[in-house]
């Protein structure tokens, strides 16, 4: 039966990580290790279902995953054999094959996943244990052969000098032929250090009945990276990062200087994009082609369309059409609409924002709660006031218009086409179409009453 299921084991505290967060829910690139692991298996031709053995915070972990798995309890965490005995009752019965991954391994590539089942099936063996060869197997069990056949695992808690100093380490990543692994797993002890059900056992015990079990060594050793505690998830995050810059250079984004980079592993950007140095794109932030990102950029959740520049610069959850140029120093907080052709510049906030084409707000200000139509232009320091310590409420500003500097929009307020707003106006009442609004004190103008002043000021101090 070629039936391959997959099942990730994800129960355990992750004590190492010293965190109260579990281990596999640790983000590497804008993903749970857990996501992507799920990801990757659902990319995995052959896989029918995918089981995750939950235990420590089970409902943290639900909630990240959701339904597209089926979800195994293990109650106590008894170590890794237990874990995969837990799957009993919803494979009983079924015959085929189970492929098994820590959930702590997150660079495993779905095609190399497929080469892994492919051998399996082609060979028909009964286990199929994945190895790698690194210079520092610290941690690693030892895969244990003898005159080239394999013998059993040792765990680094369990190992003597001689075996520590094997480079042969199981990454944790095994096929097995079903249903005859329950029968391995059902005769597990836990006579060892850490007192726990190893499902590296099973592996001796197959080769003592005389069982097929093949070895599968990875070719990049990169994959077979485990992480158990903060350094180990640096380090998986810094290889992680390197593809996903590597898969967009290759595409024709050109990033200027990779080590200073730091890329989702969701992020789209179309070709002849430059990224600066010091950019951080989140989320699921996706950037049209030609445009300059950076330096000093971070972007989460934003969409850009073509020919967009941004400098020193932070946005969220934004959109910003086609040709604006952005910052230095901008902060586009949350549901901002940049229109086409925008110019949004030094010391600008804008949050719940709508632009239209051609409109500029170049220094010095902040617009909340606002629609704003086309080429309306806004002066140094212009503000919406847009809360009066209860509510928020909305300032409408139509095509045209012109806000000077200094001014205050009290919302909900109007300011309509070709209106103008005088600089220095606090506006509390609607602007008419073509109108210009003047709110504030009419000059007056002492002629020579300095040198009054000044005798003034005088004869007070003396
Ligand atoms: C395990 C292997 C080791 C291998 C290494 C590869 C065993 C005994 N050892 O060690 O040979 O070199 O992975 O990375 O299998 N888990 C449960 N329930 C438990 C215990 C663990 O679900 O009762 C889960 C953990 O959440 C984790 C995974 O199993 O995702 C591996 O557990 P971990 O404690 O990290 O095993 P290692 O010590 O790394
Ligand atoms: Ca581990």
């Amino acid at each position: 039966m070629s039936l391959v299921y997959a099942a990730i084991l994800a129960a355990g505290f992750g004590t190492r990580m010293k965190s109260s967060t579990p281990k596999v829910l640790h983000k590497i690139c804008g993903r749970t290790m857990l996501e992507h692991l799920v990801c990757n298996l659902e990319k995995t031709k052959k896989i029918e279902d995918i089981f995750i053995v939950v235990g420590y915070k089970e409902d943290e972990v639900k909630k990240v995953i959701g339904k597209k798995v089926t979800y195994v309890r293990q109650e106590k965490q008894l170590g890794t054999g237990h874990a995969v005995m837990q799957l009993f009752d919803v494979l009983k019965g079924k015959a085929g094959n189970l492929l098994v991954l820590n959930g702590d391994v997150p660079l495993y590539r779905s095609t190399t996943l497929e080469s892994i089942i492919l051998k399996h099936l082609q060979q028909q063996a009964t286990a199929t244990l994945v190895t790698a060869t690194l210079e520092n197997p610290y941690g690693y069990g030892r895969v244990v052969f003898q005159d080239s056949k394999i013998q059993g695992i040792v765990e680094e808690k369990d190992a003597d000098e001689e075996i520590k100093k094997i480079k042969t380490i199981n990454t944790g990543t095994y096929v097995f032929a079903l249903p005859e692994l329950f029968d391995y797993l059902s005769n597990l002890t836990n006579d060892n250090k850490g007192k726990e059900y190893y499902l590296t056992d099973v592996i001796g015990k197959m080769v003592a009945k005389n069982k097929k079990v093949v070895v599968y060594e990875l070719e990049d050793k990169e994959e077979a990276l485990g992480v158990n505690d903060s350094l180990q998830l640096a380090l998986v995050t810094k290889i992680m990062r390197e593809r996903i810059l590597q898969k967009h250079m290759l595409k024709g984004v050109r990033i200027v200087d990779p080590g200073n980079t730091y890329i989702d592993v969701d992020v789209v950007i179309g070709k002849d994009t430059v990224i600066e140095p010091f950019t951080i794109l989140k989320g699921s932030t996706s950037i049209g082609s030609c445009c300059t990102i950076g330096p000093n950029v971070e972007l989460e959740d934003v969409t850009l369309e073509d020919f967009v520049t941004i400098k020193h610069s932070v946005a969220k959850n934004s959109f910003c059409k086609q040709g604006s140029v952005i910052g230095p120093f901008s902060y586009l907080r949350e549901e901002v609409v940049v229109g086409e052709e925008n110019k949004i510049g030094c010391f600008v906030d804008l949050k719940k924002t709508t632009l239209g084409k051609n409109t500029k707000v170049t220094h010095l200000a902040y617009l909340g709660d606002a629609d704003v139509g086309d080429n309306v232009n806004f002066g140094c320091g212009a503000v919406t006031v847009n809360f009066n310590g209860v509510e928020k409420n909305r300032t409408i500003i139509k095509n045209n218009a012109f806000i000077g500097c200094n001014s205050n929009l009290i919302a909900p307020v109007l300011i309509d086409e070709n209106a103008y707003v005088a600089a220095g106006s606090t506006i509390t009442e609607d602007v008419p179409k073509n109108s210009l609004a003047i709110a504030r004190k009419k000059q007056l103008v002492k002629v020579d009453y300095v040198k009054k002043l000044i005798a003034k000021f005088k004869s007070k101090k003396s």
